[in-house]
């Protein structure tokens, strides 16, 4: 991938993205053999990771998506979060899989289980590609997390940064100056 000048450092490199979801794809394996749960992907941030590790997975499953939202765009969470898109599947009965990108203050998450587990799923777990833990409001904690990370804000690999710098193939750090740039030219 090109290097990006708006990047202050790599957190987490493509080869070790690759390396956790083949972990994660295992996991998954081992634990839902001969069943078929629904896979539930939170959207954006989602789509690479369910990409690459829908690819690793042996047993059937059906796949679903839900959007909701804490953050406005920016760097900086909110309490507000709204559910834009719901399921179209019934989960009633059935084993879900969430697959989320990050979890960080957990607002979002909290939520959205919430709302689920009103449906009467057989089962819920939750998977995470990063887990912020240092920056939780509310306790949850995920079933399975690839990555824990430090309390940074970070972009790529399905993270924004104000809706774009979602395609890098790795996870980096963006310079603190590129954030204060922005800001003072929207003053
Ligand atoms: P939570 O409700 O605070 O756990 O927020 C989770 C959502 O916030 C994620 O699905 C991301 O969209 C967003 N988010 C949290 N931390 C970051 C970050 O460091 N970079 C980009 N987006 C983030
Ligand atoms: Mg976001």
């Amino acid at each position: 991938m090109k290097k990006d000048n708006r990047i202050f450092e790599i957190l987490i490199s493509n080869r070790q993205i690759k390396k956790g979801i083949k972990k994660t794809a295992k996991w998954l394996n081992k634990e839902y053999e001969g069943k078929t749960p629904v896979i539930i992907g939170i959207l954006k941030g989602c789509i690479p990771f369910i990409g690459q590790i829908s690819t690793l997975l042996n047993f059937d499953f059906e796949l679903d998506f839900m959007s909701a939202s804490s953050f406005k765009g920016g760097t900086k969470g909110s309490n507000d979060i709204q559910i834009s898109l719901d399921l179209k599947t019934n989960i009633k009965g059935k084993d879900v899989i969430i697959l989320e990108d990050i979890i960080d203050t957990a607002r979002t998450l909290k939520k959205i289980i919430e709302l689920l587990k009103n449906r009467n799923p057989s089962s819920i777990r939750l998977v995470t590609l990063l887990d912020k833990k240092e920056g939780r409001k509310v306790e949850l904690d995920a079933d399975y997390s690839c990555f824990t990370i430090p309390n940074k804000f970070i972009v790529g690999f399905g993270l924004d940064y104000k809706e774009i710098m979602r395609n890098y193939n790795f996870i980096g750090c963006l310079k603190p100056e590129y954030i204060e740039k922005e800001r003072s030219n929207n003053l």
